[in-house]
């Protein structure tokens, strides 16, 4: 079943396409990796598809229903979430308090709810902690519940703010290169906990310049290059297109095909 398709969609930044003409097919229950040198058009296809930029042509639907043109919070509510490429957390707050915020938005009360604290309310706080406290155990942070974001390590953060992202109980979750900045160690723990998210439901779109992270977590890889798609399927069949390679690097394999290849190693190939 497709959960996400993509119908000519365009974009152009005055005489820039950025996004040129994408077509794309996102089944639901994977992981789809979506690659592509520096400046390729990832983040702003991210942009079209989360409502925060609207597209000059083409459509998009989501779970069976146009949702081209929409605004980003009727997106979200639908069961469409984003993370952006820099972290966007609130740093004086708890960890726990950063993904009771998130959970708050989706309780039946809501914020006016809370402010009365009835015993329906204070029930419904029990649970939104409790669910607060399910997520950080699920990328393991339960321990640094009630840390202050801001003194987490880097890593810890980016991990934080996918628990914040799955509080909505997102159907599709887009992350917008999640391993940056990140070491091996938490780079394996991230790989881990973005096929936990496709197994539990949630269908994952994944932009990332990382190719031993897309090559071990994605099902399927689709490649951008000056805006166009030039390459889509599994991850064997696309790290050996010539296309592909040509865009990265000139010609040199692509890091991830080989299993020996530094795995710190990025592929920030770049037509600046
Ligand atoms: N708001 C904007 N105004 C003008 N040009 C833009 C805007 N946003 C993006 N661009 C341009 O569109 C192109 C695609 O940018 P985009 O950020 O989507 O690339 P990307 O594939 O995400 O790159 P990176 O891997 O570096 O994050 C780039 O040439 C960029 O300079
Ligand atoms: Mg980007």
């Amino acid at each position: 079943m497709t959960i996400l398709s993509l119908q000519g969609v365009t974009r152009r930044f005055g005489g820039l396409v950025a996004v040129d003409a994408v077509d794309l097919e996102v089944s639901a229950g994977g992981v789809t990796a979506v690659i592509g040198p520096n400046g390729a058009g990832k983040t702003t296809l991210f942009n079209l598809v989360s409502g925060f930029q609207t597209p000059d042509a083409g459509r998009i639907v989501f779970a069976g229903e146009d949702i081209t043109g929409r605004r980003p919070e009727a997106i979200a509510a639908s069961g469409l979430v984003r993370t952006f490429q820099l972290v966007q957390l609130f740093q004086n707050l708890s960890v726990l308090e950063n993904i009771q915020v998130g959970c708050h938005l989706h309780t039946a009360g809501g914020v006016w709810s809370a402010l009365l604290r009835s015993p329906r309310t204070r029930r419904a706080e029990q649970e939104v902690e409790a669910r607060a406290r399910e997520l950080l155990a699920f990328v393991g942070l339960d321990a640094a519940a009630e840390t202050e974001a801001s003194a987490l390590a880097y890593g810890q953060q980016r991990l934080l703010e996918i628990a914040r992202s799955l509080a909505a109980r997102p159907r599709l979750l887009l992350l917008d290169e999640p391993a940056a900045g990140l070491s091996v160690d938490e780079t394996k723990r991230l790989s881990g906990v973005i096929r936990d998210i496709a197994a539990r439901g949630t269908t994952v779109l994944l932009i990332e310049h990382d190719m031993k992270l897309v090559m071990n977590t994605a099902d399927r890889i689709a490649v951008l290059d000056f805006g166009r798609k030039i390459a889509e399927g599994p991850p064997a069949t696309v790290r050996e297109n010539p296309a592909v390679v040509a865009a990265y690097l000139g010609g040199a394999p692509l890091e991830g095909a080989n299993p020996d290849a530094n795995p710190g190693a990025n592929f920030g190939g770049t037509h600046a």
